[in-house]
């Protein structure tokens, strides 16, 4: 099997990068990652590819005048590596208008709240403060705007009542872990593809109930 060749943009912590690496392990999984790069240097995400004998750079954002300059050495560094899909995983820097085009429908992100709801930073606390009951997390196709994009995956995540932004986050987090490789093998697999501004092909949800929050048997 060829395996697609993908790159994984990070700013910190890297755990999705961690759950992208294990599932990269399985020998019939469609992606392997050839590059990690930072934008912030010495975060734990480094170690983590460094552990895992992947190839692990720094691009500091703050060496560069401008965002096109920052982009410009980013793109070149993806490309001597080959790669062909690119992952954002907690990557805290948003890209130019040219870089996302080049990339377009080959760039991932995972954000955690059900897009289109709760896009940008504190999504949790936010979601806490307007009484929200089902959260959960997104993987989409990168696009100019943060945080838009067509959804290639979603998983939803109960809020629970005693809930802080950050047991929901804990929740929420382990949801990310067991999405995002799952959403990276629809896409390296060629199982689903974009048409229009929506993913389609295999993103029906098979032999899962849905889910209710309150539950059904506590309605009157
Ligand atoms: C995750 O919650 C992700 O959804 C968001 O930033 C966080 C990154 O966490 N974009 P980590 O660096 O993967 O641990």
């Amino acid at each position: 099997m060829t395996k697609k060749r993908v790159g994984v943009l990070i700013s910190g912590r890297g755990s999705n990068l961690g759950a992208l690496i294990e599932a990269c392990k399985a020998p019939d999984y469609p992606a392997k990652i050839v590059l990690v790069v930072s934008n912030v240097p010495s975060v734990q995400g480094l170690l983590r590819a460094e552990a895992a004998l992947v190839p692990a750079l720094t691009i500091n954002h703050k060496d560069f005048a401008t965002r096109d300059d920052f982009d410009a050495a980013l793109g070149k560094v993806l490309n001597e590596a080959g790669v062909e899909l690119l992952c954002n995983a907690g990557f805290m820097r948003l890209h130019t208008e040219n870089f996302v085009d080049h990339w377009r429908d080959r760039h991932l992100n995972i954000h955690p709240s059900l897009l289109p709801a709760f896009r940008g930073l504190h999504s949790h606390a936010r979601v806490l403060d307007e009484g929200v009951k089902i959260t959960g997390c997104t993987v989409h196709f990168v696009r100019p705007e943060m945080d838009t994009g067509p959804i290639i995956a979603q998983a939803a995540v109960p809020v629970l009542p005693g809930d802080t932004p950050e047991s929901l986050g804990n929740r929420v987090l382990e949801a990310e872990h067991r999405l995002y490789p799952h959403a990276l093998k629809l896409v390296a697999s060629g199982a689903v593809r974009v048409e229009g501004e929506n993913v389609v092909g295999m993103t029906q949800i098979r032999d899962q109930a849905p889910f209710f929050s309150p539950p059904l048997d506590e309605a009157l």
